[in-house]
């Protein structure tokens, strides 16, 4: 029987990579039927009722307005669907000429996605004061710590590092710290470390190699992963997955690109490396490991890559490379 999945194409590049990323799974053979739906700010009944049945989405990045306007879709899926797990698997890929191509960076992210600065409490005190709650939890912190040392212990991986900045944030980011020493206590087998994130931003950048998985706060993932996705390459590379207990959502780690839009530039190898992402997480591990390597292919021939990596190739000439690989 074919998977109902829900397909969320977004705004920018979304609608571009998202018809890219189709082709490309649809070339694997996968059967699947696509429920594509429109999330619109303030309207995502219709993106909920879809996601109720399926339970796993495919999303293109959505826009949120700056200092103002609506409230991120993103925030919004992810605290409604309890997608507590926000996972970004950071590597090179074959052939690609980056200022770091001769380490084998294979980092894994395991950023916390509902929670702290993110909770969107914020308010004026008095004209001139505003405040934003920082809000950690003790459940939310224990549910990304387990994800991050279940899944090294399953893929066999050597260490875990915990990033944060305690030294300040002695509370909220001391409890995410807490959390962390008590899950990794559970697993003698796999090095536990923790780094302050300044220090950590200067090691990325020194020192890649010496990562292995990382475990963050919410703010903290989300500017280290756009720093980690910089040295394998850039944003239109790096996939993503949130994952809750009972709904899973598959979207890369870029926005929506606004300049560059609607020119057929955007890299669609983000996305597509979700869909991988997205067929081991339905158990097919045949079409998975085909398109991966389909990707793979394409890169180490370095004809029809995208301009943001450094090729002359558009969306579409990329994609039809992929799929000739499949
Ligand atoms: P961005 O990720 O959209 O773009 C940053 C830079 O990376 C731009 O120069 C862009 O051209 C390039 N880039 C990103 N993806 C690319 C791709 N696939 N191929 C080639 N180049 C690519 O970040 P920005 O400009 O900060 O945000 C734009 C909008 O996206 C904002 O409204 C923001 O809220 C939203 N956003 C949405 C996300 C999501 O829906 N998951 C995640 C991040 C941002």
């Amino acid at each position: 029987m074919a998977h109902q999945i829900t397909l969320i194409p977004g705004d920018g590049i979304g609608p571009e990579v998202a018809e890219a990323t189709v082709r490309a799974v649809e070339a694997t053979g996968a059967a699947i039927d696509w429920e594509r739906v429109t999330a619109a700010p303030g309207e995502l009944d219709e993106v909920f009722a879809s996601l109720e049945v399926t339970r796993v989405g495919l999303k293109g990045p959505t826009a949120t307005p700056i200092a103002g306007g609506h409230q991120s879709i993103n925030v919004a899926l992810r605290k409604k669907l309890g997608l507590y797990t926000n996972f970004r698997p950071v590597r090179m890929l074959p052939g690609l000429k980056t200022r770091f191509h001769d380490l084998p960076l294979n980092l894994a992210i395991f950023r916390e996605n509902t929670e702290d600065l993110y909770s969107g409490l914020e308010h004026e005190v008095v004209p001139g004061v505003v405040e934003s709650l920082k809000v950690i939890t003790h459940n939310a912190s224990m549910k990304i710590a387990r994800s991050a040392f279940e899944w090294s212990r399953r893929e066999s991986r050597r260490k875990v590092t915990a990033i944060h900045k305690a030294n300040i944030m002695k509370l909220s980011d001391g409890l995410f710290l807490k959390c962390c020493r008590e899950v990794a206590s559970h697993y003698p087998q796999i090095q536990y470390t923790e780094l302050i994130v300044d220090n950590a931003c200067m090691q990325l950048v020194m020192r890649p190699e010496q990562f292995d998985v990382l475990v963050l706060p919410n703010l903290y993932g989300d500017i280290i992963s756009d720093l980690a996705a910089g040295l394998v390459g850039g944003l239109g590379i790096v996939p993503g997955a949130n994952i809750g207990d009972h709904h899973a959502v598959f979207e890369a780690v870029h926005g929506t690109a606004p300049d560059i839009a609607g020119k057929g530039l955007a890299n669609p190898t983000a996305l597509m490396q979700s869909a991988v992402l997205m067929l081991f997480h339905l158990g097919e591990r045949d079409a998975a490991a085909r398109l991966e390597q389909a990707i793979y292919q394409v890169y180490a021939e370095n004809r029809h890559l995208t301009g943001d990596v450094g090729g002359k190739a558009s969306t579409s000439e990329f994609t039809s490379a992929v799929i000739g690989h499949l």
